[in-house]
């Protein structure tokens, strides 16, 4: 025994002790930290959650399938990991001193469904989050209205106003402060949710750029519940960081049916001419110019620009989140103002339907023919291989002549996009509009490639 050579007897031990390969890489517990925590408390008590179908109009029984019931009636969708039961982007959380209730996270937004198969990642683009907050609270007898809209069309919403919102109850040590600033919120941006699998590409994030996509802290914003102080941030950045090595680590998910490739590779030759200068090429050797391009130039809907300013910027700038020592910004900054909107990288961009960053084009061949765009149209929210669009490819829709009847319950009424109000302009990006019929199908074919 004792002639065993050190070496070997290492050899032996570690293996068992610490099974090689078997230590988590950050991404790993990124995830299990994004899908097993509750980063911030509860909103609403378990009852709630169960009762809160009697404040559905017309429903006069608890539905036989409830939790079918309750996902359909907000839009959301199965957890493709385990979650107690509970639909992808709520989770059990502390509630009140002592007690635990639900609360949502990330995925409620970040998860969601294409072709009947949920996705963590892929913006939820069937959530009605005005719908979810406003009942839920009633079901726990709370009448009051919700400080502002949530989201003004289903399938979006108004997350930068929550950031706003939130950051204006904070000292720059993020503790409250007695009293709210305004720092310039709105909320008609109708904010579309991007695909976190773009995040590996990209230098810059959210719509306009303006911020390091290697910053930590932008990412625990969602944290800012009023329980929450200075403590609970410190305490939550290294899971964060594990979290980031998470998303850089996504894939997107693969186009399920067939490819004309002969058409596909014409496609890409066009792509290469008419679009690779702003969204890069693809392949092994991609390539990512991380462009912004100024709203003159683009001429999509400016809200979303006009969102997040400078009063916003300059209290950011100055607090916690902003300290951080990381980043690709050259200067040492990590955020910046921009003229405009970056071109995303356009991986899985047959799953991330609707189109542009206020989700106001539901098909790719609406993208690349401004004047086929449709202007008021309903769709069914709902996500599988009946509801895609494989022509067109993204949402079938339907038209509609006229707006929603006032009458019909707000739930109804933001079931329709109508691209003539604030926020939910269909217009620019009209770099397709001179492909002639024959090219612009091509591109689209090579488009389901990425
Ligand atoms: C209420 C819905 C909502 C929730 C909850 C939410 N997000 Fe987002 N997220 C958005 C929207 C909308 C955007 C696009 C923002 C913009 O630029 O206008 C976004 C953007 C992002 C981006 C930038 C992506 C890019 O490519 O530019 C990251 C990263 C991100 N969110 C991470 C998170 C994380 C992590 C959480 C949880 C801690 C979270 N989000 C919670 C709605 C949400
Ligand atoms: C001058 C730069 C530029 C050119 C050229 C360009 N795009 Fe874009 N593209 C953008 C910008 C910027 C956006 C984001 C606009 C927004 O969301 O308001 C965008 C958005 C898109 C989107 C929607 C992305 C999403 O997730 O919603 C698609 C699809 C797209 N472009 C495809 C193309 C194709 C195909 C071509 C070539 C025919 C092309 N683009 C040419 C700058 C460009």
């Amino acid at each position: 025994m004792s002639r065993l050579p050190v070496s070997l007897l290492v050899a032996l031990l570690v293996p068992a002790v610490c099974p090689a390969g078997e230590e988590p890489t950050p991404a790993e517990r990124g995830k299990k930290a994004l899908t097993g925590t509750a980063f911030i408390p509860g909103f609403w008590t378990d009852r709630a959650v169960q009762t809160v179908w009697r404040q559905w109009e017309g429903v006069t029984e608890k539905p036989a399938d409830y939790a079918a019931a309750f996902r359909d009636r907000y839009g959301l969708h199965e957890a493709p990991y385990p979650n107690g039961g509970l639909t992808m982007g709520l989770r059990p959380a502390r509630y009140g001193l002592l007690g635990t209730g639900i609360g949502a996270d990330c995925m409620l937004c970040h998860g969601g469904s294409v072709l009947g198969t949920s996705y963590i990642g892929l913006g939820n683009s069937t959530l009605d989050i005005h719908a979810l907050f406003e009942e839920l609270a009633r079901a726990d007898g709370i009448g009051r209205k919700l400080p502002f809209t949530f989201s003004n069309v289903r399938g979006t919403n108004e997350a930068d106003g929550f950031g706003v919102y939130l950051l204006g109850f904070r000292n720059p040590d993020l503790s409250l402060k007695g009293e709210w600033k305004n720092l310039g919120l709105r909320d008609d941006t109708c904010a579309d949710v991007p695909a976190w699998w773009l995040m590996k590409k990209k230098r810059t994030m959210y719509y306009t750029g303006a911020t390091d996509a290697r910053s930590v802290r932008s990412l625990m914003q969602f944290m800012m519940h009023p329980l929450n102080g200075p403590k609970e941030f410190h305490a939550a950045e290294p899971a964060f960081r594990d979290v980031l090595e998470y998303l850089v680590s996504l894939d997107p998910p693969k186009y399920p049916f067939p490819v004309d490739r002969p058409k596909a590779a014409k496609g890409e030759t066009v792509f290469k001419d008419t679009c690779a200068r702003c969204h890069g090429t693809y392949g092994e050797k991609w390539t990512y110019p991380n462009k912004v391009i100024s709203l003159d130039e683009i001429g999509t809907d400016p809200n979303r620009h006009r969102a997040v300013g400078v009063a916003y910027g300059a209290e950011y700038a100055s607090s916690w989140f902003a300290k951080e020592k990381t980043g690709w910004f050259v200067d040492g900054k990590l955020l910046r103002w921009t003229p405009g909107y970056q071109a995303p990288p356009l991986d899985g961009i047959w799953a991330t339907a609707p189109y542009l960053h206020n989700g106001s084009v539901p098909t790719l061949y609406g993208v690349l023919n401004s004047k086929a765009r449709p202007k008021l149209f309903t769709r069914s929210f709902k996500t599988g291989e009946k509801d895609y669009d494989q022509e067109r490819v993204g949402w079938k829709i339907t038209g509609l002549t006229g707006p929603p009847d006032p009458k019909l319950p707000a739930i109804e009424r933001r079931k329709v996009y109508d691209t003539s109000q604030s926020g939910r302009s269909n217009a620019g990006h009209t770099y397709g509009d001179d492909l002639g019929d024959e090219d612009r199908g091509a591109v689209i074919e090579y488009l389901k490639t990425l």
